[in-house]
């Protein structure tokens, strides 16, 4: 599939095996997601463009690159999508943060919008939706939805693990929005949790469970 890109770096494999295990615990599981999302930014972020500036080194004057375009936002799908803002904005300082709020029904798997708050002018923004797991897909294509019916046209989403219904389904119902998938693992069980997946984002990035 055209828009979605397979993290292939070994460093990102490496940290995301550490996220699995079962011992690891919500101090080292915070900061491995947030690892994870600088490397994953940095390979999402490839294509930024950038314009020619004259600078002046201590030893003359020069044309080099900095970054063009447009402004970015990034958008966590709470709660487990806050463990990846930090990590994109040491990349990205200047970044606006808007949030969108989602949880699964327990039993029906459907997603539940609570919140939703974006920056101003997200139409010229370029949008990076982060949410650590693409289980059936249904949080991330409605956050998607609700970007794009306020407005967003550039948008890019970064998962740490994707079980493969969910890259599915985000696809077909978003065919134009840029994936990207820090592993895909094998399939959902029947409480839609990914398999082997890490167990409950949110809980082992809070300590809730
Ligand atoms: C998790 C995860 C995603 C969603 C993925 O959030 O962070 O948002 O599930 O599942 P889906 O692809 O089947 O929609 P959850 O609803 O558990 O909320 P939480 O982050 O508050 O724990
Ligand atoms: N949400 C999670 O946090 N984990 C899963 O495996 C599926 C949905």
């Amino acid at each position: 599939m055209a828009n979605v890109h397979y993290m292939n770096h070994p460093l990102i494999k490496h940290k995301i095996t550490m996220m699995r295990k079962e011992s690891t615990g919500t101090n080292e599981f915070r900061k491995l997601v947030e690892e994870i999302a600088i490397l994953m930014g940095y390979e999402a972020l490839a294509d930024l463009p950038t314009r020619d500036v004259e600078i002046k080194t201590p030893i003359e004057d020069t044309v080099q690159p900095v970054i063009d375009g447009k402004k970015m936002a990034i958008v966590p799908i709470l709660r487990a999508g806050l463990g990846m803002v930090s990590g994109m904005l040491a990349l990205v300082p200047s970044a606006k943060v808007g949030h969108i709020g989602m949880y699964r029904d327990e039993e029906t798997h459907i997603p539940h919008p609570y919140y939703c708050k974006l920056p101003p002018f997200i139409e010229q923004r370029l949008i990076v939706v982060v949410d650590p797991m693409l289980a059936t897909g249904g949080s991330l294509i409605d956050a998607v939805n609700e970007i794009k019916a306020q407005g967003g046209k550039d948008i890019k989403c970064m998962c740490i693990i994707a079980a493969p219904e969910g890259v599915e389904a985000f696809t077909k119902a978003h065919p134009d929005v840029e994936l990207y998938i820090g592993a895909l693992d094998r399939c959902l069980n029947e409480k839609a949790y990914i398999c082997p997946g890490l167990g409950d984002a949110g809980d082992r990035i809070f300590g809730t469970k």
